[in-house]
């Protein structure tokens, strides 16, 4: 196996939104990390509309252009980070909108979670996720990005300004990550 692709996956739409900069620190983290292709995929700009498919995403008999896209970006990934927001103490709805989507282009493909937020740092949100990506088949890594009151973290210039914990943290989840990728990737050939 060459280099595995990783995606970083940008769960909020918001305008403002937090997650932009995180996945942006994530990206140049995950590039200095040396062992992935990283690629940034923001939901904003994949623009999904709610699930609009007729047939189960199993069966891969997508109707739309949008579904089609999707699946083939989602489908060259051997590995991702999900940044999350936590809202109302779950996920947001545009990332389980957006997994929700396809099937077998998640399946036996390791995930990583950011979160951010308040006091609770998006913990919630990702607990419920990791139910969500264990129904299809994805690994979820225990390491991760967690950031309590993460507006404390935000610069003038609305880009992150990590501290030692966020970038050790980081690198311990894409190094799990890597480790992981090539190993799933003989259970999809299969
Ligand atoms: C609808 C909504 C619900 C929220 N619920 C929570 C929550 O349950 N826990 C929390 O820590 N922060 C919560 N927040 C605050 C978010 O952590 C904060 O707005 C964060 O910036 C959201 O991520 P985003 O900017 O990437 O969309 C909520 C924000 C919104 C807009």
């Amino acid at each position: 196996m060459g280099q595995p692709t990783l995606q970083i996956i940008i769960g909020s739409t918001r305008p403002g939104r937090v997650a932009l900069p995180v996945a942006r620190w994530l990206r140049d983290r995950a590039v200095a990390h040396g062992a992935f292709q990283v690629e940034l995929i923001d939901l904003a700009e994949v623009n999904l509309p709610f699930l609009d498919e007729p047939n189960h995403p199993r069966l891969r008999q997508y109707v739309h252009p949008h579904t089609k896209e999707w699946s083939a970006t989602v489908e060259r990934a051997d590995a991702f980070v999900f940044v999350t927001p936590e809202y109302n103490h779950g996920f947001s709805a545009v990332l389980k909108n957006a997994i929700d989507y396809l099937h077998q282009e998640w399946l036996y493909k390791p995930v990583g979670f950011a979160s951010y937020g308040g006091v609770s740092a998006g913990t919630r949100a990702v607990q419920m996720l990791k139910q969500v990506v264990t129904g299809l088949k994805m690994m979820p890594v225990a390491e991760a990005v967690t950031i309590p009151y993460v507006n404390r973290y935000l610069g003038d210039d609305g880009r992150l300004r990590p501290n030692d914990v966020m970038n050790q943290a980081a690198d311990a989840m894409l190094s799990e990550l890597a480790r992981l990728a090539p190993a799933l990737k003989g259970l999809r050939a299969a």
